[in-house]
């Protein structure tokens, strides 16, 4: 077997599952990938927390530390941050590291940037984890839906939301202490005011936009509503009209542009986009020749993102032992062209 080296940087919820799927699916990565991999170091930013990591790995609280060593072969990111992470990243990438992230504040924003560096030092770059979770959603669009043209694509794409209107409404609970819930759970992000005030989903819908049109999409294009103005009286007078509320992203892509708005919206209760609960995700993708497709799981949470992160690293390695580079982004084949909101 190839020995494969990686520097991991973060180990918050995200981070302890990948050293988890990798200790506890290390036979069948290594016989699916014919690679050995040991994760060498591992950036923190507090060397005093208490952490387990394998016997083999260090901690460090330097980044150069990663970024420079010539024996890693690949950063996997899922520490969050965008400018400095970005720095970090484009630094990695300078010094030939294949990147996976699980990052959609970084891709969303910086998605083009990290594509051509990595296209310039011939680095792969892959980031499955940050669009709904444990989803295969941008292999979907980028692999599986390729040969069609996709027109629309609609559905829930924040875990952490959908988790505590769903407790809302099943439990009556308050929003500050199913919030702390979702935080407790792993759900939120470092900062939960991007999951509530639909940043979160902005920046997925971004992606999927992106990635899903072939066109250049900016968030601040994103028309969003989050969903602190809802009470626990506007979900029950819903349920009692027999409709539920949910924070619902959509794209679409007509002869006038792309149009992408996140926002609570009120479904009819038998609408499928209705009995997806607590952290998952569901997203309709319509396109030309295939029609309607649903794809649905958890979107949030400890294992389901570690395994969309080390899904992604044994696409690295298999583009290792292939002697290839590849990426889950493409150049935007069309020209930037937005919707105005009222069309
Ligand atoms: P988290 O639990 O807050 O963990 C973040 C980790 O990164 C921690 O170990 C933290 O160090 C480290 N870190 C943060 N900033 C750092 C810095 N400047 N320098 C050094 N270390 C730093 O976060 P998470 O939930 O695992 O999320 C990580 C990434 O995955 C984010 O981009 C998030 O958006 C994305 N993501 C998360 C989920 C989810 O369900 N949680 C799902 C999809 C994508 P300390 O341990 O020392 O504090
Ligand atoms: N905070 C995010 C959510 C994590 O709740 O959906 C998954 O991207």
């Amino acid at each position: 077997n190839k020995s494969i080296t990686v520097g991991l940087l973060g180990l918050g919820t995200v981070g302890s599952g990948v050293i988890e799927i990798l200790r506890d699916h290390k036979e069948r990565i290594e016989h699916k990938t014919g690679c050995d991999v040991t994760i060498k170091s591992v950036l923190v930013s507090d060397m005093a927390k208490e952490r387990e990591i394998p016997a083999e790995t260090e901690l460090t609280d330097r980044y150069e530390d990663i970024t420079r060593d010539p024996e890693i072969d690949v950063i996997v990111e899922v520490m969050g941050g965008i400018d400095h992470t970005l720095t970090i990243l484009l630094e990695a990438i300078e010094h030939g590291k294949h990147i996976v992230t699980a990052n959609k504040d970084l891709v969303a924003q910086h998605g083009e940037q990290l594509f051509e560096a990595c296209q310039k030092y011939n680095c792969d770059l892959y980031y499955e984890a940050s669009v709904a979770g444990g989803i295969p959603i941008i292999r979907s669009i980028m692999d599986g839906l390729s040969s069609d043209r996709i027109t629309k694509m609609m559905g829930i794409v924040n875990g952490t939301t959908n988790y505590i209107m769903t407790k809302m409404a099943q439990d009556g609970v308050d929003f500050d202490s199913v919030l702390k819930e979702a935080q407790d759970l792993g759900f939120a992000e470092a900062d939960p005011t991007a999951d509530v005030d639909g940043l979160d989903a902005a920046r997925k819908m971004t992606i999927l936009s992106i990635l899903g049109f072939s066109m250049p999409y900016s968030l601040e294009d994103v028309d969003v509503k989050g969903i602190r103005g809802i009470s626990s009286d506007d979900i029950t007078y819903a349920e009692d009209l027999g409709y539920r509320i949910k924070l619902i992203g959509i794209a679409e892509n007509d002869a006038n542009g792309v149009s992408v708005s996140v926002e609570p919206t009120l479904l009819p209760a038998e609408h499928p986009l209705s009995s997806v609960n607590d952290e998952f995700n569901a997203v309709y993708v319509y396109g030309d020749a295939v029609g309607e497709t649903m794809f649905y799981g958890p979107g949030a949470g400890k294992l389901p993102t570690a395994t969309a992160v080390v899904s992604d690293l044994i696409a690295v390695l298999k583009n290792i032992r292939l002697g290839t580079t590849g990426t889950a982004y493409v150049q935007p084949q069309f020209p930037k062209q937005v919707r105005a909101q009222s069309e």
